[in-house]
């Protein structure tokens, strides 16, 4: 389900928007950068690369000639990726390529869709080259971690889900997350032959910007199933309608990086 609502165009469009409008996944895809202690003359692979954040903030880290090769199983959000990144040093495709190793493997706000933990990890660790990085970031409250409360009359940002909730339009069928703990990551690394450094940040979620994030199909379908997707975001347009924009609340993001022990 979740990989079917992400290669809708609804949501390709939807999440360009956001990326135009909010720095959220831009500065979480700086973080996972930095993470990886990305450089010069890295040959980089970005794992569910969705319309290209991540390995955009490569190349800010990459020298002339580095080559970023994204990988992303969607249509929609590949031809998006594609499209925007015209210009840029970054090749798209929809599988891993064949044969490659890569001194740093990346995958940014993406691992709980994938599959459980160890099976993903371990899959992602045969394309890392010896000595090499794989880093992935995830808001922390995937992990179980509570958000701080922020400021305004919505501290939490929880008026719009409420009101969503009330409306009873919800799929209750629609596939839940896989289960992520901070135990089974943490062993994932371990078990396929990394050495785990774990860092985070802390960014401000704006009402605004969880507001267009909420118009994101694969987000909003266990609020909103019932509707078609593409009728999706002008409900979720009315029912924000009264919202204290100035609310906002923090939201971490965890960032875990392995170093491949070479044996
Ligand atoms: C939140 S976006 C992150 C995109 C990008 N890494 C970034 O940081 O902006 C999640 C991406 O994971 C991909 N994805 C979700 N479920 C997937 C699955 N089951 N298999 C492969 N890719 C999947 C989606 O197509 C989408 O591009």
């Amino acid at each position: 389900m979740s990989l079917l609502l992400w290669n809708h165009q609804v949501t390709a469009r939807h999440y360009r928007l956001f990326t135009d409008r909010h720095d959220r996944y831009r500065i979480a895809a700086k973080a996972l950068v930095q993470a990886a202690a990305v450089a010069p003359g890295h040959r980089v692979l970005d794992i569910a690369a969705g319309i290209g954040c991540t390995a955009l903030a490569c190349l800010e880290q990459l020298g002339d000639g580095d080559v970023v090769t994204a990988v992303e199983a969607s249509d929609a959000m590949r031809q998006e990726g594609s499209a925007r990144t015209r210009d840029r040093p970054i090749t798209w495709h929809t599988a891993p390529p064949k044969g490659q190793q890569y001194d740093r493997v990346i995958c940014g706000a993406a691992i709980w869709a994938l599959g459980p933990v160890s099976e993903v990890i371990g899959w992602m660790a045969q394309h890392v080259a010896p000595s090499g990085v794989l880093a992935v970031s995830l808001p922390a409250a995937y992990l179980g971690e509570a958000d701080a409360p922020g400021g305004g009359s919505d501290p939490r940002l929880i008026a719009l889900t409420e009101a969503l909730a009330g409306l009873d339009l919800g799929n209750p069928t629609a596939t839940a997350l896989t289960p992520l703990t901070e135990a089974s990551l943490t062993q994932a690394f371990r078990d396929h032959g990394f050495f785990l450094s774990r860092s985070s940040i802390r960014l401000r979620l704006t009402q605004d910007a969880y507001r267009d994030w909420l118009a994101l199909p694969p987000v909003n379908e266990t609020l909103l199933g019932k509707v078609s997707p593409e009728e999706r975001p002008a409900l979720l347009a009315r029912c924000s309608d009264g919202l204290d924009m100035s609310s906002w609340r923090w939201e971490t993001w965890a960032l875990c990086a392995g170093t491949r022990v070479t044996r």
